[in-house]
């Protein structure tokens, strides 16, 4: 067989070859094995040196086109498997827009932080100012500057986690009164203010003590404030939280740091006062204490106590949140078991 027949054999079945293949793997593999160095084209070349002068352009010009359309064929087979290839994968990741999707877990506020917003946003409204203070506080303004000085038996009333002599858990959120007092300049207006936070006793644990709790506090400072100003602020709030209709009555209580001081109660928002199991039958439920700010208190914040005068309050956001939505144990907010916490969504809150 002459070179030429050897080369068209070899061209049909090439060619045979790459019309059927089907991947592209593969259809590397033939071109390598037919137009390279070790192919049969080049060998069938190699035998042109025992051709005649006349025939050797013939047969060179012949192997050239059968190497072209080889390479040609090649090409147009392997751009076709590419685009099989690609729409083959489209269809796998052809995305199912019926499908159901996957629901997102949408956080939500603390129960305590919803009643803390809730105040914060009524206090704003009446041009408070919502102050922070420190956690780890000095007795110096727990105790000293809210005119409960060392040997004081109303110490007792709040049992303390001390950290030195001096430094301590605050018990309460008033010290955050006398560090506002303080640097407040009254040709600026009148004082008023709350502070929310966290607050430490040393109590044990149970379903009305918690050793960590929050407290509200609320402290106002101007000339002429009255105790009338002190309840139409209490009875605000209360309805703010408890309802329009909500009624309150002030009971003498004491505190070291007010003077005169209260014990509020509000009228209960379950049975509208006829008694129930929430108010224990008595139709009243106690929320907070309160009082007229003790003129010690301002001497020792460097307010003129016979020009200046006001009211403070204190409440329990954890108490509020026990009331309003009916849980029995105050340990349930701090457990932070989502099932528990979920229940009280804000939709409808505010
Ligand atoms: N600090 C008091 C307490 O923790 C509450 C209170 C604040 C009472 C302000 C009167 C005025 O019990």
């Amino acid at each position: 067989m002459d070179l030429k027949d050897r080369l068209t054999e070899l061209k049909f079945k090439a060619l045979g070859e790459i019309e059927t293949v089907e991947d592209l793997k593969r259809i590397n593999e033939i071109r390598v094995n037919l137009l390279g160095k070790k192919g049969p084209i080049t060998e069938v070349l190699r035998g042109m040196k025992d051709l005649s002068k006349e025939e050797r352009p013939v047969v060179g010009s012949f192997a050239n086109k059968v190497r072209d359309e080889l390479t040609e064929a090649i090409a147009k087979r392997s751009e076709k498997l590419e685009i099989i290839k690609i729409a083959k994968k489209l269809e796998k990741e052809k995305i199912d827009v019926t499908l159901p999707g996957v629901s997102v877990k949408v956080g939500q506020s603390h129960i305590i932080m919803q009643v803390i917003d809730q105040l914060e946003k009524f206090f704003l409204g009446m041009g408070y100012q919502v102050v922070d203070g420190p956690e780890v506080e000095e007795d110096h303004y727990n105790f000293e500057m809210m005119n409960l000085p060392k040997d004081h038996p109303a110490r007792d009333m709040q049992d303390t986690f001390y950290i030195t002599n001096q430094i301590l858990m605050r018990t309460q959120t008033s010290p955050v009164q006398a560090r506002t007092m303080e640097k407040h300049d009254f040709s600026k207006g009148p004082l008023k203010m709350i502070s929310p936070g966290k607050v430490y006793r040393r109590d044990t644990d149970d379903a009305t003590h918690s050793h960590q709790f929050h407290q509200v506090e609320g402290l106002v400072i101007d000339k002429h404030i009255t105790m009338a100003d002190l309840k139409g602020t209490l009875q605000a709030i209360a309805r703010t939280v408890f309802g329009d209709e909500r009624e309150i009555r002030l009971r003498p209580s004491y505190f070291p740091f007010t003077e005169p001081s209260v014990e509020v109660d509000v009228s209960c928002f379950k049975c509208g006062g006829n008694g129930c199991s929430v108010c224990k039958q008595t139709g009243w439920i106690e929320v907070l204490g309160a009082g007229m700010v003790h003129p010690n208190v301002l001497t020792m914040a460097g307010i003129d106590s016979t020009v200046y005068g006001g009211f403070a309050f204190g409440l329990g956001p954890d108490r509020f949140a026990m009331l309003k939505y009916g849980v029995d144990d105050i340990r349930e907010f701090y457990l932070n078991d989502v099932r528990f916490l979920s229940q009280f969504s804000q939709k409808g809150q505010r």
